[in-house]
């Protein structure tokens, strides 16, 4: 199925139907960050490329748009049946490309069928409404709106390496279904896998142009995609500092940003520790603590905080570190560049006087889980997003000293609260300043159909199915005067 996509592992681009190699044939080379064997190569795709990419996107979004919904949702269905199909082979590849465990990237798969799905029969309801003028004052019964949601035109979809299957469908499925042509810009540790999805897409029967790629890096290509004439939105999810300058060169295109975190699992007196426990240890080193939802910080009430940090300890030493072909859960990290930066947050927190639990120990871009107790305000990692397996462990007083740290931070993605007493639970939920909370859980993204989103610097509008389709969609209203 995907013999069309690359040629001696240089990997095409999706342009108008066809998958074609770029014409100044320039390439990156893609190793995997688990071994540092060759992959691939990618296309670094010119700026007269792009040109081409949008004019044809633009052009086929017009008929796209006018395609009964009805037939849009098919060939999303038909692309789910298809991602099935071959998910364990493109969990493989995924798994390689980005070091993620085995469970994970077909999970990651798997999850991204039921997404396209779920996103298919949403876009069949895009309904509208009606509005008669008498409801107005002063108006009679002679005007009605008839109100509507059309597409938005060309949508610019930019994913993260973390998650370069379900993050770039996230963004594909609910702009298709919504009438839109979409230009993927997929990451460069990540795009072979994100191609082969891209493929699925095509085989399905989308017609030409209404879904291209850009490959090549975004520090190269990234603002001339997103400043780009043709372009009528920009899907993001990435890093806050690339969201920040794109939504500052962005202009007038609207944006859904999903950004940086640096989520706080609260633990009060009357919580389960044992439960609190299991959530921490698989919220902050779930795929070596490379998800935005990650735990990144534990706000633990002092009388319990010698128990907990033991309960915590003790399950971050049976963790499987290795390869994901060897079976290891916290695996190596994306880049050297990623754990030379997690390293540098754990050499502060040990400067500054953190109690090291467990860990400290790195080879290579492989860092191995560490637990740090004790850790201050003071501290870097207390406020940065490491997206690594390291997790600091900060003791408070009181509910209300835990909120003010919790909203402290620069970020606002999620936040967890553990403990039996609703009202407590409640209590802090209002205060915290985040995207959504999560009670007696970690936090996480699923299900797929929940708003997502985050604020201050975790980013700009709500993504989760329904309101992706309506953030890539407008409303329209058309006036019957009744004389
Ligand atoms: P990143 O470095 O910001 O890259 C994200 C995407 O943006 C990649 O496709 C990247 O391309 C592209 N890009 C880079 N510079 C660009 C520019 N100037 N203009 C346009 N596009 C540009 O983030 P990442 O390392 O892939 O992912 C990790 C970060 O994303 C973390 O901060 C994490 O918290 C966040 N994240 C958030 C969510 C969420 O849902 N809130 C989910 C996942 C990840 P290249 O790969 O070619 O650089
Ligand atoms: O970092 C990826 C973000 O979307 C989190 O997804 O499902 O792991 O909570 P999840």
């Amino acid at each position: 199925m995907f013999e069309n996509i690359s040629q001696n592992n240089v990997y095409k681009n999706l342009i108008n139907g066809k998958w074609v190699e770029a014409k100044n044939k320039n390439t990156i080379e893609i190793s995997s960050p688990v071994d540092g064997k060759f992959i691939g190569k990618l296309q670094a795709l010119s700026k007269e490329e792009v040109d081409e990419v949008f004019e044809g996107s633009r052009k086929a979004q017009k008929a796209w748009a006018d395609t009964p919904v009805n037939e849009r949702s098919k060939i999303l269905h038909k692309a789910a049946d298809l991602l099935e199909e071959n998910a364990k082979e493109l969990a493989k590849i995924l798994s390689r490309e980005i070091s993620k465990d085995l469970d994970s990237s077909l999970s990651e798969v798997v999850r991204t069928a039921d997404f396209i799905r779920f996103t298919a029969d949403e876009g069949m309801h895009l309904e509208g409404e009606t509005i008669g003028s008498d409801s107005f004052p002063g108006f009679k019964k002679n005007k009605v709106s008839l109100v509507t949601r059309v597409p938005l035109g060309v949508v610019l979809a930019i994913s993260p390496f973390n998650y370069p299957v379900n993050l770039s469908a996230s963004k594909i499925a609910p702009a298709l279904v919504g009438g839109n042509s979409v230009i993927l810009k997929p990451p460069t540790n990540g795009a072979i896998s994100a191609l082969h999805l891209v493929e699925i897409f095509n085989a399905a029967g989308l017609p030409a142009g209404v879904l291209n790629t850009v490959t090549g890096r975004g520090s190269e290509i990234g603002d001339y995609l997103v400043t780009h004439k043709l372009v009528n939105f920009i899907n993001f999810t990435g890093s806050t500092e690339v969201g920040k300058h794109i939504s500052e060169i962005s202009k007038m295109v609207p944006v859904l940003m999903e950004l940086g975190g640096k989520d706080a699992a609260i633990i009060l007196e009357d919580a389960d520790l044992e439960e609190a426990a299991d959530n921490i240890v698989s919220g902050a080193y779930g795929y070596s603590g490379q998800r935005c939802t990650a735990v990144k910080r534990v706000l633990v009430l002092d009388k319990v905080a010698d128990k907990l940090t033991a309960l915590v300890s003790e399950r971050v030493k049976k963790l499987k570190v290795g390869k994901p072909e060897d079976g290891g859960k916290v695996t190596p990290l994306i880049s050297n560049k990623s754990a030379d930066y997690v390293q540098e947050l754990i050499n502060d927190a040990l400067d500054k006087g953190a109690k090291l639990v467990v860990g400290n120990k790195r080879e290579g871009n492989l860092v191995y889980p560490t637990l740090f107790d004790h850790v201050t305000t003071d501290m870097r990692i207390a406020w940065e997003e490491p997206f690594g397996p390291v997790l600091p462990i900060i003791r408070v007083r009181d509910i209300d000293e835990a909120i003010k740290i919790a909203n402290e931070s620069e970020y606002g993605l999620q936040a967890s609260i553990f403990t039996k007493n609703m009202d407590d639970a409640f209590y802090i939920a209002g205060k915290l300043e985040v995207g959504t909370v999560q009670i007696n859980n970690k936090p996480e993204r699923g299900p797929d159909h929940f708003p997502f989103q985050g604020v201050k610097s975790s980013g700009i509008g709500s993504q989760g199915i329904r309101y992706s389709i309506e953030a890539m969609t407008r409303l329209k209203a058309i006036v019957l005067n009744i004389k």
